[in-house]
Formats: C-alpha cells, sequence, structure tokens
C-alpha cells in the first residue's frame, strides 16, 4: 500500500530552549531562516507524503498561521514588488495538506501517535519527529518509503551512535538481512551503555503499519513514565516484521542546543546567498579564539 499520510508530533513543551520557547513554539526556531518544523514538512512532501497531520498542543498557534496562506503580507508583498518572496510565500502553504489534532495531556511520544489514530485509519504511515533534521540527497523518508515498498512491513529509520549517546535514543535489537537493512528483535527506550544491546539508534523517522494502534492502547507508561512508542514498536516486532534501515545522510539533533548550533553553521555555510561571507567570517573567530 502506498505511503501517503505522514504524523509529526509537536506537542512539547521545548523546555531545553527556554526561554525562546516560552512565547514561541520550538518548532518554529529557525535555523537560518527556515522554521525547523518547515525542513521537516519539506522532507515529506519531497517523499511524496500528500496528508501530513500535526499532533499540537496549547500555545502552537504560530504553526498553524506559518503553514497556512498569509493574504495581509501576500498583498503588501505585492503592493511592494516583491513578487519572489510571494510565490516563495505560497510554496510553503501548499506542500501538503496539513491537519491538526491537539494532545490535551503530555503523556509520551507513544500517547501522541495514538492520537493520529483516526487520521491514520487502516493504512501504513510515516511519522517524523521534528528534533531530528536529517540533510541527505534523496530525502531521509524517501529512502525508507523505498525500503517499505521492497519488505511491506515497518521501517525504522536508524543510524550508529557513539557510546555516551546510546542513554538518549530508542536502542534496537537486530540481526542483519542485507546491507543497511536488519530485522528488529527488540528495542529498549533510553537504555545505560552497559545495558544497550547494540549502539544503533532509532533517529526519528518511522514507517509503521497499523496494527501499532492497538498496541499502544495497551502499553503502559514505560522509561520517564511516559508511554513509549518504542515499547509498542518491541511489541509490534513480536507481532509481525519489523525492520531497521540505515539512511543515508548527516542527521542533527536540533533538539540539543549543541545539535542547533551544528545545524546553524552547516546550513548557513552550504547557502548560495550567505554561505562564503559566513565562512570568511568564521575563520576570524577562530582565529580570535586560537
Ligand atoms: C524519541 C524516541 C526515541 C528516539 C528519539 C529520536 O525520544 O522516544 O526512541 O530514539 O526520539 O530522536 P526523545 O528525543 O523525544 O526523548
Amino acid at each position: 500500500m502506498k505511503i501517503t499520510k505522514a504524523v509529526i508530533p509537536a506537542a512539547g513543551l521545548g523546555t531545553r530552549f527556554l526561554p525562546a520557547t516560552k512565547a514561541v513554539p520550538k518548532e518554529m526556531l529557525p535555523i537560518v531562516d527556515t522554521p525547523t518544523l518547515q525542513y521537516i514538512i519539506e522532507e515529506a512532501a519531497q517523499s511524496g507524503i500528500e496528508d501530513i497531520l500535526i499532533i499540537s498542543g496549547r500555545g502552537k498557534r504560530a504553526i498553524e498561521d506559518h503553514f497556512d496562506k498569509s493574504y495581509e503580507l501576500e498583498t503588501e508583498l505585492a503592493r511592494a514588488g516583491k513578487t519572489d518572496w510571494i510565490q516563495s510565500l505560497e510554496s510553503i502553504s501548499s506542500l501538503a495538506n496539513i491537519h491538526y489534532v491537539r494532545q490535551k495531556q503530555a503523556l509520551g511520544l507513544g500517547h501522541a501517535i495514538l492520537c493520529a489514530k483516526s487520521f491514520v485509519g487502516n493504512e501504513p504511515f510515516a511519522v517524523l519527529l521534528g528534533d531530528d533534521i536529517v540533510r541527505a540527497q534523496k530525502p531521509c523518508l524517501r529512502q525508507m518509503i523505498d525500503v517499505y515498498e521492497k519488505y511491506e512491513a515497518s521501517i525504522l529509520g536508524v543510524q550508529e551512535v557513539s557510546r555516551e549517546d546510546i542513554s538518549k535514543y530508542g536502542i534496537i535489537d537486530a540481526m542483519p538481512v542485507e546491507t543497511g537493512v536488519n530485522r528488529v528483535r527488540g528495542m529498549v527506550e533510553k537504555p545505560k551503555p552497559e545495558e544497550a544491546p547494540s549502539n544503533i539508534a532509532v533517529l526519528g523517522r518511522y514507517i509503521i503499519t497499523p496494527e501499532i494502534f492497538t498496541l499502544l492502547e495497551n502499553t503502559r507508561p514505560g522509561a520517564g513514565g511516559e508511554i513509549q512508542l518504542t515499547d509498542a514498536l518491541c511489541a509490534l516486532a513480536q507481532k509481525e516484521p519489523v525492520y531497521a534501515y540505515t539512511f543515508e545522510g548527516k542527521r542533527y539533533d536540533v533538539g540539543s542546543k549543541i545539535g542547533f548550533l551544528q545545524a546553524t553553521v552547516e546550513y548557513a555555510l552550504s547557502r548560495s546567498d550567505i554561505g562564503a561571507q559566513f565562512a570568511a567570517y568564521l575563520k576570524t573567530v577562530i582565529g580570535d579564539k586560537a
């Protein structure tokens, strides 16, 4: 079955970025000049996704405004003759059909995904987490959909992480199937490095079969007292094949300050409008520090 629907959880409070996130949703913090959530939605759209459900929460109205049409702004830009800008703003509001539902209580990622049950219905769907931005030649989700089309089973996007980062992620226990593809035997959410089954982490991209919803409904709070998607996926892997695919591309953890800064610097350096000037500036800063 074709994957046309994606779910993006965006109800988190963003406490790691306070005070910036007191009044601004963390998903709207920009990398250079584009909100992090726009990169995620562009990846989904470029991967063939048509309908996106954003799991929203209180204080997230700016997200809806950003992906809507902005008549006032477009009228002003037209009056000022800035037609390039009008096109670029219009392209944001036509990326995909975007739907919203509110997660009323922050009970964990698994609970957020359960809020998508009636939107998803009985078809496999994608999940993209906003804290993980991937720069790749072929969009990360597209790579995963290609693998899904071969296996017709749930696919988790993974990469290896360093030992000190293991306790930040869902870690898989898996056996090799072919280059880049492993069959998942089990999963643990945020294990201690000495208890982890591997150093292969799930990094914010999933294709999941709809069987997950029944399992989520029966998942008890796990790590951190939250209903964990990882626990439901682990249960799913006992019932039907689940695969892990090592995607190509560089992934940034924009949910952490260092990851956010790394993404900011590298995206700025790659821009045709400001990259060269920014590189020259960085050299002077590094010169000062050395
Ligand atoms: C979530 C998931 C975790 C996954 C991670 C990827 O954790 O629970 O399994 O590895 O995203 O970024 P969070 O970062 O929301 O704590």
